[in-house]
């Protein structure tokens, strides 16, 4: 049996990162290369033929459209190559959901595609990034991984990228799934998958475009004047969605004023700043043309509304509907 071709795209991150001491507190992501990291691999005799590729090494928080097109771009080459059998993504953990989910929908589901990152640096007591990257490696030569989705693979948990939140700022089980929890476990010597794939052979949902409209996010607090919605629109905002209260409420003047952006032509989507539960469609979202994020968080609404404005669609109903999809 010939080994597992996977294609490892490296961008940086804490499980590229160094502090130069197990007792420093402060490190610095993005210091460990591609080659480095696989040659750490090696050692461990998995089957798997890595092939890697430096495409940045970074904090992602400096992550961005000119990055994301280069992978974009690269894992629809491998998702063409007949030889690879899954994609791999090194990445840092604090946007990787939104990278994920950019992927989730832009790219089709025909092979895996993995996100991995790590909570600790590589010369940290307890370090994670060995073992997050092993059990990434089993899950993307899987071909059962195929047809879920982007994953995430963290502290040995499968997140569909439409669920996976950094939920914690700092331990080794930073990530959670919302509203479906890890939709499959793995560790270096085992694989299990807590259901059937549910995207199987799904082109991709939305063209990539590497310049989409400008989306900002209003993050709603006790006193929030009506004045930052305009400010967002004088910036240049084409769509704005809501970080609101609870169930992606605001004040009376925030949802007039957000209420006379739509009628402007500028979609307003209403999520939530509370970490989990849903935002469902309400009547009053008919009212003024508002749409809910249902599960989806702040980070990841203005994603999929740019991807939506990128697209050409821009009424209501169908919007709701790319929100309302698993
Ligand atoms: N700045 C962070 C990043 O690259 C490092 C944290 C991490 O990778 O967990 O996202």
């Amino acid at each position: 049996m010939t080994d597992t071709h996977i294609d490892v795209f490296a961008t940086g991150g804490t499980i590229a990162g160094t502090a130069g001491s197990a007792t420093r507190r402060d490190y610095r992501p993005g210091q460990i290369s591609v080659e480095d990291l696989l040659a750490e691999m090696a050692k461990l005799g998995l089957p798997a033929r890595l092939v890697g590729r430096q495409f940045a090494n970074i904090g992602s928080e400096d992550i961005g459209p000119e990055l994301w097109r280069r992978l974009h771009e690269a894992a629809m080459e491998s998702m063409a190559d007949p030889a690879c059998q899954g994609i791999m993504i090194t990445h840092g953990t604090d946007t990787a959901e939104e990278t994920a989910f950019l992927f989730d929908q832009t790219l089709p589901t025909a092979k895996p595609v993995v996100l991995v990152g790590a909570m600790r640096p590589a010369d940290a007591v307890g370090s994670d990034g060995m073992r997050n990257f092993a059990n990434a490696v089993r899950v993307a030569g899987d071909a059962d991984a195929a047809g879920r989705g982007v994953l995430l693979v963290m502290s040995d948990h499968i997140f569909a990228a439409r669920d996976a939140r950094k939920a914690r700022t700092e331990g080794t089980h930073a990530f959670r799934g919302f509203p479906r929890g890890p939709v499959g476990h793995v560790t270096p010597t085992s694989l299990e998958w807590f259901g059937p794939a549910w995207r199987v052979a799904e082109p991709a949902r939305f063209a990539f475009h590497e310049h989409m409209p400008k989306v900002s996010i209003l993050y709603a607090y006790a006193g929030m004047t009506a004045d930052e919605v305009q400010q967002a629109l004088d910036g240049g905002a084409r769509g704005l969605v809501l970080a609101g209260f609870g169930q992606g409420n605001a004040s009376a003047a925030i949802r007039a004023a957000l209420a006379k952006a739509v009628l402007s032509g500028v979609p307003v989507v209403r999520s939530s700043r509370v970490d989990e539960g849903l935002v469902d469609h309400e009547p009053d979202d008919d009212t003024h043309g508002f749409i809910a994020a249902r599960a989806l968080g702040p980070p990841k609404a203005r994603i999929l509304l740019q991807l939506l404005l990128a697209n050409g669609v821009t009424d209501p109903v169908s919007a709701q509907q790319a929100f309302d999809r698993r």
